[in-house]
């Protein structure tokens, strides 16, 4: 089967049958989760599986709110949320170089390089697959063709190749929101208070009605540039998909 059916496949399946089919596909599989509205993966893991794997990129630069919600759901779940962050020494040099807040002046991808993407590789690095909760609504300057499923390249000279899976790329802002009110799943309370992306402080703001949810983002820069690298080794071409 290639991606191109598997997605055709998937597309017709529920965010839930999407993780169990990742799930029972890839034997070192984890979530990647960013405290916000992708709680919701959090729930369907751990109604699927008894040892579901989660992880943060623990930036240092989260909000207060962000972290009480992470251990929130330690104890909700009875989870043990990973978390990663980023090397002392390039933290360090950035910082003495160029302060704490050089991201409003330079763009956000040094620093986002070194608290987030790095850690990242490293959380990927003993893994077969990845769980995101990106939807196409999110940005439709940058997610509108966000897959179910996707290779991801980042990496060379892998023994085999890393997958990573959108099950909520389908989902609309609103579905998501009816799902956690349905199932009574916490959230995040920065969401009470007009936050509907959230990543780290500094670089996240609320909306205002009718703004999209991606103007809280890095808002000093164009929308195509409102991404930190996470996403970027997606590639949904229709390569074998040997999982
Ligand atoms: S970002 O690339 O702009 O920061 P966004 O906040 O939209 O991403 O979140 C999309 C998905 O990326 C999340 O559902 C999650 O899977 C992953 N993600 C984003 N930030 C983090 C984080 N700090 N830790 C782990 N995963 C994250
Ligand atoms: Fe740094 Fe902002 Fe990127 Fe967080 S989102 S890693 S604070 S540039």
């Amino acid at each position: 089967m290639n991606l191109t059916e598997l997605n055709l496949e998937l597309s017709g399946l529920s965010p839930r049958d999407i993780l169990k089919r990742a799930l029972d596909t890839h034997e070192h599989i984890a979530l990647s989760f960013s405290g916000a509205e992708d709680v919701v993966l959090v729930h369907m893991l751990s109604k699927l599986t008894q040892s579901p794997q989660v992880f943060t990129l623990d930036t240092g630069r989260l909000h207060p709110e962000t972290y009480r919600f992470i251990d929130q759901l330690r104890n909700h779940y009875n989870l043990p949320i990973e978390l990663y962050s980023p090397q002392a020494e390039p933290l360090q040099t950035l910082v003495r170089e160029k302060g704490l807040f050089s991201f409003y002046q330079d763009g956000h991808q040094e620093c986002c390089g070194i608290r987030k993407i790095e850690p990242l590789e490293r959380a990927l690095s003993g893994l077969d697959a990845w769980i995101t909760g990106q939807r196409k609504d999110q940005s439709p300057s940058t997610r509108a063709e966000v897959p179910n499923v996707q290779r991801d390249d980042r990496f060379t000279g892998r023994a085999e190749h890393l997958y990573k899976y959108n099950p909520l790329a389908n989902w609309t802002s609103a579905e998501v929101w009816n799902y956690i009110r349905m199932m009574e799943i916490p959230f995040n309370s920065l969401h009470e208070r007009g936050f509907i992306s959230i990543g780290c402080e500094p670089c996240t703001r609320p909306v205002l009605p009718g703004q999209h949810e991606r103007e809280g983002r890095w808002w000093w820069e164009e929308a195509t540039q409102k991404e930190c690298g996470l996403h970027a080794g997606g590639k949904p071409g229709a390569l074998p998909f040997t999982g």
